[in-house]
C-alpha cells in the first residue's frame, strides 16, 4: 500500500486507505440503522412506524427516495474507486494526461439526475396533493390553531374545542383546517404524516386517516418564538366507540363543584380572577385568549404539553406560568398560595 500523502496528490489517502474504511462505513450505517429500528420501540415521535394513510404516504416515498440513494451511492462510490486506483499517480514526474470535455460524458451526467429527480418528482407531488385534497364526505371536520404556545382544536361539527389533547377516531378520515393567529407554526404528529405550515392569514389542510389506535406526540415544528419548543400535541387515536364517549363527555357542562368543597371555593377565585377575561368553562366565562378550560381535569397534560396534568404540576404552572413556559402570555398574576391551591382543586374537577 502506497500512501500518496507525501507525493503529488496531497489528498493524504491512497486505494488502501480508503478500502480500509470502507468496512469501518458500512459497519457505522449498519449499527445506526440497528439504533433507530431499536429505538422505535421506545421513542414514539417517529416517521418510520406510520400510523395512519398519510404517514403510510411519506414513509413509502422516504423509502423509494432511500433506495435511488443507495443505488446512486454505490455507483458513485465504485466510479470513483476505478477513477482512483486507474488513474493513480505513477510517476511523480510525469504531467498527467490532459483531457478537455466529453460531450457524451457531459450530456449523460445532465440527463441522469433529471430523469431520477423526476420520478421522484411525480409520486412526491401527488401524495402532497392526496394529503391536502378536499376532504371525503363524512370527514371529521377539526379547525387547528396554532397560538404561542399551544395547539387548540376546534371539533366544527361537534361544537366544543380542546387543547393539546388532540382525540381522533380510528379508521375515518380527518380534515384539519390550519390555522394561525400570530406567526407561522407547523403542525406535525410525525406518526400520523408530514408536518404542514400555518402561515397567518392562510389555510392549510391536512387529510388522513388514522389506521392504528395509541396515543402519538406531536410538536410544532417551526420556530415560533421563546417557547417554540413547549407546543406539543397528544394525539390519541381511539375505536369509534371510545371516540364517541369522550366527545360526549366534552359536549356535556363540567359538573359543578360540591358546596364548601375546595374546588368550589376555587370557582369563586376563578370568577373574581383575571382567569375569565382569557378563559372559557361552558356556563362559567367566555374567554378566547387563552385555552378553554371546560374539561381540562381530563387532558393528559398542561402548559401547552409540558407538564401532565397532575395537582402538583398544575398549581407550579398557577403560581409562575412564565417560570414554566418561557414567554407565557399568561402572566405571573402573583396568586396566594390559598387562591392556587383552590383554583387548582376546581380545574382538576373540570372532568
Ligand atoms: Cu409554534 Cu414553533
Amino acid at each position: 500500500m502506497r500512501h500518496t500523502g507525501s507525493g503529488g496528490s496531497g489528498l493524504g489517502i491512497g486505494p488502501g486507505g480508503l478500502l480500509g474504511a470502507l468496512p469501518r462505513t458500512a459497519a457505522f450505517l449498519v449499527g445506526s440503522l440497528s439504533l433507530a429500528a431499536c429505538e422505535m420501540g421506545t421513542v414514539p415521535a417517529t416517521t418510520l412506524a406510520p400510523k395512519s394513510d398519510y404517514g403510510r404516504v411519506s414513509h413509502d416515498l422516504f423509502l423509494s427516495i432511500l433506495w435511488w440513494d443507495v443505488g446512486i451511492f454505490l455507483l458513485v462510490s465504485v466510479l470513483l474507486l476505478v477513477a482512483i486506483v486507474r488513474f493513480r499517480e505513477r510517476d511523480p514526474e510525469a504531467l498527467p494526461v490532459q483531457v478537455r470535455g466529453n460531450a457524451k460524458f457531459e450530456l449523460a451526467w445532465t440527463i441522469a439526475p433529471v430523469l431520477v429527480l423526476t420520478l421522484i418528482a411525480f409520486p412526491t407531488v401527488r401524495a402532497v396533493f392526496r394529503t391536502q385534497s378536499t376532504p371525503p364526505a363524512g370527514a371529521l371536520r377539526v379547525r387547528v390553531t396554532g397560538h404561542q404556545w399551544w395547539w387548540e382544536f376546534e371539533y366544527l361539527e361537534l361544537g366544543f374545542r380542546t387543547a393539546t389533547d388532540l382525540h381522533l377516531p380510528v379508521g375515518r378520515p380527518v380534515a384539519l383546517e390550519l390555522h394561525s393567529p400570530d406567526v407561522i407554526h407547523s403542525f406535525w404528529i410525525p406518526q400520523l404524516g408530514g408536518k404542514r405550515d400555518t402561515p397567518p392569514g392562510k389555510v392549510n389542510r391536512i387529510v388522513l386517516r388514522p389506521t392504528v389506535p395509541g396515543i402519538y406526540p406531536g410538536q410544532c415544528a417551526e420556530f415560533c418564538g421563546a417557547s417554540h419548543a413547549n407546543m406539543r400535541i397528544n394525539a390519541a387515536v381511539e375505536t369509534p366507540a371510545d371516540f364517541d364517549a369522550w366527545v360526549a363527555r366534552q359536549k356535556a357542562p363540567p359538573p359543578a363543584p360540591p358546596d364548601g368543597s375546595a374546588a368550589a371555593a376555587g370557582l369563586q377565585v376563578f370568577k373574581a380572577g383575571p382567569c375569565v377575561g382569557c378563559h372559557s368553562v361552558q356556563g362559567v366565562s367566555g374567554g378566547i385568549v387563552g385555552p378553554d378550560l371546560t374539561h381540562v381535569g381530563s387532558r393528559q397534560a398542561i402548559a401547552g404539553g409540558v407538564l401532565s396534568t397532575t395537582p402538583e404540576n398544575l398549581a407550579r404552572w398557577l403560581a409562575d406560568p412564565p417560570g414554566v413556559k418561557p414567554g407565557s402570555i399568561m402572566p405571573n398574576f402573583h396568586l396566594s398560595p390559598a387562591d392556587v391551591s383552590a383554583l387548582t382543586a376546581y380545574l382538576l374537577s373540570l372532568k
